[in-house]
């Protein structure tokens, strides 16, 4: 299958509709925790910025839909932003159902420029999304909460590996049909929306955990995985992540494209910190040799995003 072709079109789009779930977030079967688990669920770091996000993303995407074409396309971007939307749904009935307290801010404008939004959201989640792929696999291992909870929880994550799927093939796509002088420019686009979207990240990395008290300024990710697995470590998480990232993108067609990015910024991070840990070690004689990462470094990723 050629990048860009009608068939390419065709099977982003039904790959996406067809792998859609039905289900209704206000008649979830949330499940009576004891106390304990209550207030763990309370405490966890990213209630405002999860809620703002999801409220935000759904606007924006369901604001973008109307303005694609062909009418396929159309479809399975209004149907990313009712998951969205569903997604802000699922969290405000568990919120309301276990008396969390969250304040997402105050509703902001829909940006002019809807088309650039979507690219910028959706490279967001490509960051996001990576990173909780491992929250999540660590939460169940750990069983941090009972699994009927985290079971509810899970469509949200199957939902943003197709989210993610989608866009990186949406974003080929659309280059393709740019004239061939021109693709540099929408190359430079996509950097500058990664670029953006990497910013936003890291500004509620400092509002997550500058808003926390007793947690380090170590960002979303390590608060949100600290909160969760208490002192971990970081070359450990990062390596499941990109396990839980492979598991969950081979459940759909290999002729379309994956996300490269993060996981190949992932498993530099992995690559250098072993040799790191193996520098040092060679320097003090006697000390423990470095673990071995728990997942391969090569770069299985067949294509780019
Ligand atoms: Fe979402
Ligand atoms: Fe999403």
């Amino acid at each position: 299958m050629r990048i860009g072709s009608e068939e390419h079109l065709t099977l982003l789009c039904r790959e996406f509709i067809d792998s859609h779930l039905e289900f209704d977030p206000n008649g979830l079967p949330w499940p009576a925790l004891g106390e304990d688990d209550v207030a763990k669920l309370r405490a966890l770091p990213f209630w405002d910025e999860a809620v703002r996000t999801e409220r935000r993303t759904g606007a924006k995407i369901t604001a973008y839909a109307p303005e694609e074409s062909p009418a396929l396309l159309r479809e399975a971007v209004a149907l990313q932003g009712f998951e969205e939307t569903r997604h802000a749904g699922l969290l405000d009935a568990l919120i309301s159902h276990y008396g969390i307290v969250v304040d997402p801010g105050p509703e902001q404008p829909l940006p002019t420029n809807l088309q650039a939004a979507f690219i910028r959201t959706g490279y967001g989640e490509c960051i996001d999304s990576f990173f909780a792929f491992g929250l999540f696999a660590m939460a169940e291992d750990l069983e941090f909460l009972p699994r009927p909870l985290l079971a509810l929880l899970e469509p949200i994550v199957h939902e943003e590996v197709r989210h993610i799927l989608f866009l990186v093939n949406w974003v080929a796509y659309k280059r393709r049909q740019e004239p061939l002088p021109l693709r540099p420019l929408h190359v430079a686009r996509c950097v500058g929306a990664f670029a953006g979207a990497a910013y936003d990240r890291a500004r509620s990395a400092g509002n997550v955990a500058g808003g926390v008290s007793g947690t380090s300024k170590d960002g979303f990710t390590a608060s949100g995985a600290s909160a969760i697995a208490g002192d971990f470590s970081l070359t450990g998480f990062v390596g499941r992540c990109l396990a839980e990232n492979e598991r969950r993108f081979a459940a759909y067609d290999p002729r379309l494209l994956r996300p490269r990015l993060v996981p190949t910024a992932a498993r530099s991070f992995l690559v250098l910190a072993n040799l790191q840990a193996k520098a040092r070690s060679a320097l003090r004689p006697g000390a423990p040799s470095p673990p071995r990462s728990d997942h391969p470094t090569h770069d299985s990723s067949s294509n780019a995003a």
